[in-house]
């Protein structure tokens, strides 16, 4: 299924759940309002959305993000630049395993990640994050995106039933990948927020846990609560409510943290993996 609007813009879905490849769009070049309330509309309909074939500048990814709102602010700075960058702008984050005098130029260097959810253990996610890719892996650091809606109407009833109108807590040390992996910096905080959340724009509910972030549930033992949040990872993690992406050179992905999760697969240590990361400051608590 391709949707046309007025504009070059092609919209094709990528799986059942979640993902849309948005095509015909060079993002280096002025967007008219009506093309750029047709890809806000894509965003919000597939969650996921790719542009291929993007060569951006770091100003470019600069203005690409405030068409969807306020640009995060970026907590850690990098201490080395990669080949061919002099400098990186404020907001930016570097997500590399390139390695200077041994430390790695960016964050999250290595390995699988876990699912989860961009900045859930802030009082205020979030709302989305860009990725950019510069320099790939020949295999493997795929990005898998899990939509939270499709779980959330499929979750068994009992399992629904005993964590609707619940809160979890979240915690995160910066730079781990798995839960307790002992490789992060420790987090200067963490957050409740309810396990199933309702996105403010499109008023649906979808999970809002996830197995790297979650550590428990509000007024719950957690004899009680660790084997719910269990069931209801395992349930979000599934196949189905999943699209798999396979990085190109110059895509750019825009997801959205308040309804979907993602989780990266492992890739060959000694090859070089490097993207450019901004996100979109959220506005509201989640409720
Ligand atoms: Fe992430």
């Amino acid at each position: 299924m391709v949707a046309t609007t007025g504009t070059k813009l092609e919209i094709v879905p990528l799986s059942a759940h979640v993902g849309a490849e948005l095509r015909g769009i060079d993002l280096r070049e002025p967007q008219d309002a009506a093309t750029l309330a047709a890809i806000y509309q894509a965003w919000l309909d597939h969650l996921v959305i790719v542009f291929p074939d993007q060569k951006l500048e770091q100003e470019d990814l600069l203005k690409v993000t405030s068409y969807f709102g306020e640009i995060g602010a970026l907590r850690r700075p990098p201490k080395f630049f990669p080949p061919g960058f002099n400098r990186i702008l404020p907001n930016i984050m570097l997500i590399s395993n390139i390695r200077e005098n041994g430390e790695p130029i960016g964050a999250l260097p290595d390995g699988e990640m876990m699912f989860h959810h961009d900045m859930i253990h802030a009082e205020i996610p979030h709302n989305g994050t860009f990725l950019y890719s510069v320099e790939i892996p020949d295999t493997g650091g795929d990005t898998l995106f899990a939509s939270g809606y499709a779980a959330y109407d499929t979750l068994d009833r009992a399992i629904r039933d005993k964590l609707e109108g619940r809160r979890a807590f979240h915690h995160y040390n910066y730079g781990s990948t798995k839960k307790g992996d002992g490789h992060g910096v420790e987090a200067f905080g963490q957050a409740s927020h309810p396990v199933f959340r309702t996105h403010e724009e499109t008023q649906r509910k979808a999970i809002y846990v996830n197995r790297l972030m979650s550590v428990g549930i509000e007024n719950m033992p957690d004899d009680e609560a660790q084997p719910l949040l269990d069931a209801v990872f395992d349930h979000a993690e599934k196949e189905e409510f999943v699209y798999a992406h396979k990085w190109r050179v110059g895509d750019l992905l825009l997801w959205d943290n308040r309804c979907s999760s993602h989780a990266r697969t492992d890739f060959p240590a000694d090859q070089r993996r490097l993207m450019l990361r901004t996100t979109i400051q959220g506005t509201v608590k989640p409720f």
